[in-house]
């Protein structure tokens, strides 16, 4: 799902950002393990911040699993309950449930001691788009959870998907607008496919990418297009990656478009192998130069 994002936009999913949140007692906030800061909101810690707090590092089954480990330590020394996630797959459902329970230990120690009984846990998913929320929703609820909603008591037009007798799911999720404006953030969403391609220089994004990986993941781009990766530009790497593909226009030159979307899809779809494209150790470092973020 490919959004342009405009003022206006923006402006109406922070006011139903505000409403919805209203009626949760937790944020289960998802991101995408690749980019688990360029893929969050800036002002889903403003709007959350008398909430409980859940993360899903989600797309896991994509990015490198020791990054995916460090992101999780990196979340949890924020506070935030973390749970690493592939949100198409049943196995973890059992992991969240309990661990909403862990992260709203307050509430229900509170609701005890003043001797409420049954009154379940309300949360709310929220991310920008392309994060895996309706996947989340799918898959985490299922078909067989009966909806609740629309009777008298219940906030009128929302729908409640009953989980379990202790938690109620909104049925919408809180769709919110990524830090495109940032150029770092904006290439990245780019590379993971939360942009419209349309829009974008594919070329340009492919060499970012090679010279991503060559410094990061060496040894990645070699072993799948079996190319040498001692060249110093990207350049010369896509057009080997070229070469060796085959990817030639019909008067015999080399296409370095195809080259271009050929590693870029192969990047998005996990081909070249488990890739972060930010890791915590990089954001403490700059955190740490410019004494803020
Ligand atoms: P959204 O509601 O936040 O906008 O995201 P949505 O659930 O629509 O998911 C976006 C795409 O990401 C979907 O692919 C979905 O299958 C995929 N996806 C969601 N969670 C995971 C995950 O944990 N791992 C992986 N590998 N993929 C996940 P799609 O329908 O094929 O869309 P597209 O890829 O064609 O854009």
């Amino acid at each position: 799902m490919h959004f342009q994002w405009y003022p206006g936009h923006m402006t109406k999913a922070k006011r139903q950002m505000q409403e919805d949140i209203k009626l949760v007692d937790l944020v289960i906030e998802l991101v995408d393990a690749r980019v688990p800061l360029s893929s969050r909101n800036p002002d889903i810690d403003e709007l959350g911040k008398h909430k409980f707090r859940l993360i899903l590092l989600n797309k896991a089954d994509l990015a490198d699993e020791r990054q995916n480990q460090a992101w999780a330590a990196y979340f949890r020394g924020k506070g935030f309950f973390v749970v690493e996630l592939d949100a198409r797959r049943k196995n973890a459902m059992k992991t969240i449930q309990n661990t909403i329970l862990d992260a709203c230990r307050e509430k229900i120690e509170r609701d005890r001691r003043r001797g409420i009984k049954n009154r379940p846990i309300r949360a709310m998913v929220a991310g920008i788009p392309n994060v895996g929320k309706s996947t989340f929703i799918n898959t985490f609820a299922g078909k067989a959870c009966a909806k609740t909603g629309n009777k008298p008591g219940v906030t009128k037009g929302k729908q409640w998907i009953r989980l379990n007798k202790n938690v109620e799911l909104l049925d919408t999720p809180g769709i919110l607008w990524p830090r495109f404006e940032d150029q770092e953030v904006g290439m990245k969403l780019a590379l993971i496919g939360s942009m419209n391609d349309e829009l974008l220089n594919l070329d340009e994004l492919s060499l970012k990418l090679i010279s991503f990986l060559k410094e990061a993941y060496p040894g990645a781009l070699a072993d799948r297009y079996q190319i040498s990766e001692e060249r110093e530009q990207a350049a010369d790497i896509l057009k080997e990656i070229a070469e060796n593909r085959n990817c030639i226009r019909a008067g015999g030159e080399l296409d370095y478009s195809k080259a271009a979307s050929l590693v870029i899809d192969e990047f998005r779809s996990g081909v070249i192998g488990r890739i972060t494209l930010e890791w915590p150790e990089q954001e403490e470092k700059e955190t740490d130069e410019t004494g803020q973020r």
